[in-house]
């Protein structure tokens, strides 16, 4: 592991920085959530991947020790945080939802196939977690942050070298790998996040049971407040990677994306 959860000083949380966004903390709770639940997705990807010894151990060894460490690392910000926030309860409603989306069906049909859906999932954490550290003011979280997004970034090279080895039997074409990507990355868009959301604010905010429309307000600014933090062009870079692109037209659509992710932000969240 490149840290451990002990390198982190939760003692000198500046807890008043850190209350000071709520829909900040909303989403790090979310996060923790998720992150906790990674071994069913350890479980369901190494059965997938049987008889290669070598990703199966990386997945088993690193991988999810790595991701359950992110989870652990959240959950005790959270608990120095939200002292009064049932973690463990709120976790296992979350944790029965979650585990039924989890299951092999949810995978890609072949292995290079799931290699880029898994390129386009560590391109999405490694991004939230740079988002997530520009956009805190709380020192310890900054630090959690830039650990996290370090291993997140580490995970999608892995992945990104695997789905390079399969690839040379499978020889998906450029027309493939766009559509598994474009379809992960809008089928996907953040259903793990969703359910999580959805089990953290009914906790925390039990009086407004049944009231989704605030509910969804919320949810809408913590999704703006991402996306205006995103690093739009080491996200784009790291999505088309598997395609492959020769460099001249790399570069078009790394300054499309740049020229285009501002007004499209403002487009999402001005309705
Ligand atoms: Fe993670
Ligand atoms: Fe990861």
């Amino acid at each position: 592991m490149r840290w451990r959860v002990e390198d982190i000083d939760f003692s000198g949380i500046d807890v008043q920085r850190a209350t000071a966004s709520e829909d900040l903390m909303l989403l790090l709770c979310a996060a923790s959530f998720v992150e906790s639940g990674s071994d069913l997705y350890s479980h369901t990807l190494v059965d997938f991947f049987d008889g290669d010894e070598e990703l199966c151990a990386w997945l088993r060894n690193d991988w999810e020790a790595e991701e359950l460490q992110h989870g652990r690392s959240l959950k005790a910000y959270v608990g120095v945080v939200w002292p009064d926030f049932d973690w463990n309860a709120s976790f296992d409603g979350f944790f029965h939802e979650y585990s039924k989306t989890c299951s092999r069906e949810q995978l890609e049909k072949t292995r290079a196939r799931e290699l880029v859906a898994r390129c386009v999932i560590e391109t999405g954490t490694s991004s939230l977690y740079s988002a997530i550290g520009q956009c805190s003011k709380e020192p310890v979280l900054v630090k959690l942050a830039s650990c996290i997004h370090a291993d997140e970034v580490h995970h999608y090279k892995v992945f990104y070298q695997y789905f390079k080895k399969y690839n040379q039997t499978e020889r998906l074409g450029r027309y493939d790998v766009l559509r598994t990507l474009l379809r992960r990355s809008l089928e996907i868009r953040n259903e793990d996040e969703e359910i999580a959301m959805r089990h953290v604010m009914a906790a925390r905010y039990p009086e407004r049971a049944g009231d989704s429309e605030i509910s969804a307000r919320q949810i809408g600014r913590v999704s703006e407040m991402v996306m205006r933090n995103l690093p739009v062009d080491m996200s784009v870079k790291m999505m088309i990677k598997p395609l492959g692109l020769p460099a001249g037209v790399q570069r078009g659509v790394l300054s499309a994306a740049s020229w285009a992710a501002r007004p499209l932000s403002r487009f999402l969240f001005s309705r």
